[in-house]
């Protein structure tokens, strides 16, 4: 009775997979779940993984069999199989997120977005997607790539989210914050996995999920990326199934912290960091600090706000080994020593948040546009290599953005800063029209919503303490780094010193 209890209260995981090619659905989903748990260990998961990829390799075969039947009708007789066995190539990677997020402690539960929305769809289909939407979490969403995006049974799914009233109205009034974690298999190296991984996180964003990546353990960039093409092919790509596991791992992980956060719902007071980074007169300064952060805010949160657009952050050298040394994260690790240099002089003033706002002002004619945006962002390599120094902090993008103006920069905030183990909430935009700013309050409901978000995090956190120690980097691609890095940890285990927590 107390393990039935006990297992309630583990967060649940929604995996929801969006291929033509599903095979599970129904029953089979049930059983996908099962023969997950009963996976020990990722030997035994990518057994698992090959032998049912191989029911589709077989099946495929099966249906075509000597019968001298066209393509399509081949692919609608094995279309039309019992859905308990097999997996297609991103229902594998799915798989393998969600044997992530149970290794990660989190329940976890499969629905084939094929059957809500594709051939087999039914309303009883949309119900039980609704019910389970509103139960869940988190949500892993993986699907093919179609043309650098994401097909049409996931483009559905998020149709479904933006206007069924059930779920809107759940995921815009719900103090129970839910998570988004995404997965994408292409044919091709490079053949859109992150374009469509980033579209949907903004998506998502938007909807009102908080949106995570994969872990350090993998990569901490935009979620799973396989690379496959033909059927039964997804469980011979050991990194693509490294980074799923990392997709739902780091999504157990957040889910558990903003569960752990609504509980115990204590009284904190949350730290949030200001970062002016690009601006036209001090104007986004200004509304940022008189209005956007007034006072009201400053009531609820702790502010820091720093114009650094005075500033002069040198150019980031590339260097082999960022940072230079093991150590605390309070101690300044970067080799650019120069004292004009802005990370030199404030190091110690961009850490500890428990938010982070990345503002700037993208205007139409940039003449008197000050920026320090680019090279601040690729000096923060130092803070992401010495163990995430920013790792699990809420980050909000704020844009005042003039009509006509062309610079993506909310998008490129969002896929920078999400690769320092962060947790994204929605790029907010003011459109500004002849000096007139359109949509104040709409982007002051999303800063409370951020505030909101950064107390429900900062909560669980301190309810969490492991989750306080920063994650280590795992330089992925980097021999130089990864021999340095075993050499001064193994200088630190032989002992002259205890390692440091977040070194
Ligand atoms: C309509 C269509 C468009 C596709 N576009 C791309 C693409 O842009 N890039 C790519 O790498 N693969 C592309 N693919 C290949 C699929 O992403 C790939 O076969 C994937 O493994 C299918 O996953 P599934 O077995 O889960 O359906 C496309 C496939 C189809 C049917």
């Amino acid at each position: 009775m107390l393990d039935l209890v006990m297992m309630e209260q583990r967060p649940l995981i929604l995996g929801l997979s969006g291929s033509l090619r599903n095979s599970r659905f129904g029953a089979g989903s049930k059983k996908l779940v099962s023969q997950l748990s009963d996976c020990r260990d990722e030997l035994e998961l990518g057994a698992l993984l090959k032998r049912e990829a191989y029911f589709c390799v077989e099946e495929f075969l099966e249906a075509g069999k000597a019968s001298g039947l066209s393509f399509d009708e081949i692919y609608r007789k094995y279309q039309g199989r019992r859905g308990d066995r097999g997996l297609s190539n991103s229902e594998v990677a799915l798989a393998a997120g969600l044997w992530g997020a149970l290794r990660g402690g989190a329940r976890v539960e499969h629905i084939s977005l094929d059957s809500v929305f594709g051939n087999r769809s039914s309303s009883a289909g949309i119900v039980q997607l609704r019910e389970k939407l509103i139960e869940a979490d988190g949500i892993l969403v993986s699907g093919p790539v179609y043309f650098g995006d994401r097909g049409s049974l996931v483009q559905d799914f998020i149709e479904f989210m933006r206007t069924d009233p059930q779920v809107r109205s759940h995921l815009s009034s719900n103090a129970r914050r839910k998570a988004y974690a995404g997965i994408s298999v292409g044919a091709k190296r490079n053949g859109g996995q992150e374009t469509s991984l980033i579209y949907q996180l903004l998506d998502m964003a938007s909807l009102g999920f908080l949106v995570v990546g994969n872990d350090a353990q993998s990569t901490a960039q935009y979620g799973g990326t396989g690379w496959a093409g033909d059927v039964g092919t997804m469980a011979k790509d050991k990194y693509g199934l490294t980074t799923a596991i990392g997709a739902g791992r780091r999504l157990s992980e957040v889910v558990s912290l903003l569960s752990s956060g609504f509980h115990k719902r204590a009284q904190v007071r949350p730290r949030i960091g200001v970062w002016v980074l690009q601006d036209k007169d001090g104007k986004a300064r200004q509304t940022t600090e008189d209005t956007l952060f007034g006072q009201r805010i400053r009531e609820a949160a702790d502010i820091g706000i720093f114009d650094f657009t005075g500033q002069s952050p040198r150019r980031c050298i590339a260097c082999d080994i960022c940072p230079t040394d093991f150590g605390p994260d309070e101690e300044y690790r970067c080799i650019i020593k120069n004292p004009e240099d802005l990370f030199a002089n404030f190091h110690q003033d961009l850490l500890g948040f428990d938010g982070i706002v990345l503002v700037g002002y993208s205007a139409a004619d940039v003449s008197r546009v000050v920026s320090v945006y680019q090279r601040f962002i690729e000096r923060t390599r130092y803070l992401r290599r010495g163990d995430y120094a920013l790792s699990n902090a809420v980050v909000l993008p704020l844009v005042f953005e003039e009509v006509g103006a062309r610079d993506s920069l909310s998008l490129r905030m969002l896929t920078s800063m999400i690769r320092h183990h962060t947790v994204m909430s929605s790029p907010t935009t003011i459109n500004i029209w002849n000096g007139q700013l359109l949509n104040t309050s709409q982007a002051q409901a999303s800063v409370d919503q951020f505030i909101a978000d950064c107390r429900l995090l900062a909560c669980g956190k301190q309810h969490q303490e492991s989750a306080a120690a920063s994650p280590q980097y795992n330089p992925i691609g980097y021999s130089l780094s990864a021999e340095k890095a075993r050499q001064q940890r193994e200088q630190w285990s032989a002992g002259r010193q205890a390692a440091p927590l977040n070194s």
